[in-house]
């Protein structure tokens, strides 16, 4: 069943069956099976030693739009002076992960990183379940929970990726660093950035426009991303376990006592009701002191937006590299801004740890 993102999915798509193209679930089933194929070299797949060949390659778990296994993290390379700074960009950017790819799953490190690289990030493939409704949630929403100079002195901070689209300023949503604004730019992007396919240009900067290989460009159509698109929204957000354990009520409670809830915050509103993805959609620092990163405009290196929690019993292994392999790993990677709160998951006894770690499990 789709949920409330189904309005916003009626609108695109009855754009599309304004311009004869179909009806919404011809869109979505068309975008489904793009996100379904595995792209030839011969249709501008970027080249041999791309990670995957598909989006579903990477994004399957429980299901396809879900997250991915370590061995297809995403590396990206830079250079920071082994750790003193400046933070520098290699020629062409961070997203060299294709020719890269982890020689030590969920490690940072690489021997022999390109152009005198010294500083390796990895990403996972996170779940895009839910999407549609966070694609939906206001920046006014996200923007009112920052608290940038930690007026209320809790060590936590919270600020918004904010990102210039043509001079206009819009508030980040997606990708591990909140990088990218809209859903619709994550297609562009991720088109380009893991297949090596290129988009229509719509303005907004987020499209490869062209690649080098002899396939004329683009290598889609508008309609191609939007039909991606409109699957996207379609994918419901994870459902509740509905666990009736009288421990998943304590540990609600627990969860909110030792403060997980002030940068997962359960819900946030959307345009057709409370989204309960368990996230602010903020940046924080959670990271040990001594991390060391991939730095970007807004989001310095150790600075990851919020995951949502929904659906975390499916999405192992965790944090924005995978290096925490179960629940109770995540949470004790938890540094920095949230020192305190580990301090107080640690704090606990194991029977209320226990109890948080089902509640974790019924989202
Ligand atoms: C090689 C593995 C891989 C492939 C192939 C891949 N992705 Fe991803 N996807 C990722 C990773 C890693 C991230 C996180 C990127 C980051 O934040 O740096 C991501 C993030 C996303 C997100 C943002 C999710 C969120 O909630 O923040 C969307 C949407 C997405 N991918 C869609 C796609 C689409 C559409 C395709 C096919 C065109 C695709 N991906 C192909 C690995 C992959
Ligand atoms: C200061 C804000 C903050 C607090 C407090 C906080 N978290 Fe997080 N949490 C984050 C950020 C940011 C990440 C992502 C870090 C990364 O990507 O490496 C994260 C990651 C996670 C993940 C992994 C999600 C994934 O998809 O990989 C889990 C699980 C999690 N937190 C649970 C908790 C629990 C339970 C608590 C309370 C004990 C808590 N967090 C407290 C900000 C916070």
């Amino acid at each position: 069943m789709r949920l409330a993102s189904l309005s916003l999915v009626s609108v695109v798509a009855s754009l599309a069956f304004v311009q004869g193209t179909g009806t919404d679930d011809e869109s979505i089933e068309r975008g489904r099976a793009l996100f379904d194929k595995a792209f030839t070299q011969a249709e501008g797949l970027g080249a041999p030693e791309m990670n995957a060949d598909s989006c579903r390659a990477c994004h399957q778990d429980p299901a396809m739009g879900g997250a991915g296994p370590l061995e297809l993290n995403v590396s990206r390379f830079a250079r920071d002076n082994g750790g003193a700074g400046p933070f520098e960009n290699l020629d062409g950017g961070q997203g060299l992960s294709k020719l890269y790819p982890p020689m030590h799953p969920g490690r940072e490190e690489h021997p022999e990183g390109p152009d005198g690289a010294d500083v390796f990030e990895q990403r996972q493939t996170p779940s895009v379940f839910g999407d549609g409704l966070i694609d939906e949630i206001p920046g006014i929403v996200i923007t009112s929970h920052e608290d940038t100079l930690d007026a209320n002195g809790d060590g936590i901070f919270g600020v918004a990726r904010r990102i210039d689209v043509n001079g206009v300023i819009e508030i980040g949503r997606f990708g591990w660093k909140g990088q990218v604004p809209r859903l619709a730019d994550f297609v562009n992007d991720a088109m380009m950035g893991e297949l090596g396919i290129t988009t229509p240009d719509n303005g907004r900067g987020f499209a490869g426009l062209s690649d080098g290989d002899p396939v004329a460009d683009p290598e889609i159509s508008q309609q191609d991303v939007d039909d991606m698109t409109a699957f996207l929204k379609s994918l419901p957000a994870p459902a509740r376990g509905g666990s009736t354990d009288p421990r998943v009520v304590e540990g609600l409670g627990l969860f909110h006592e030792i403060g997980c809830a002030i940068c997962h915050i359960p819900s946030l509103p959307g345009p057709n009701g409370p989204v309960p993805l368990y996230s602010n959609l903020l940046l924080h620092d959670v990271m040990p002191t001594d991390f060391r990163g991939m730095s970007e405009p807004g989001a310095p290196s150790g600075m990851f937006q919020t995951p949502p929690l929904w659906g975390i019993k499916d999405t192992a292994p965790y944090m924005h590299d995978g290096r925490a392999e179960d629940l109770q790993d995540a949470i004790l990677a938890h540094y920095s801004e949230a020192e305190q709160v580990r301090q107080n998951y640690e704090a606990l006894t194991d029977r209320q740890k226990a109890a948080l770690i089902l509640f974790l499990e019924d989202l």
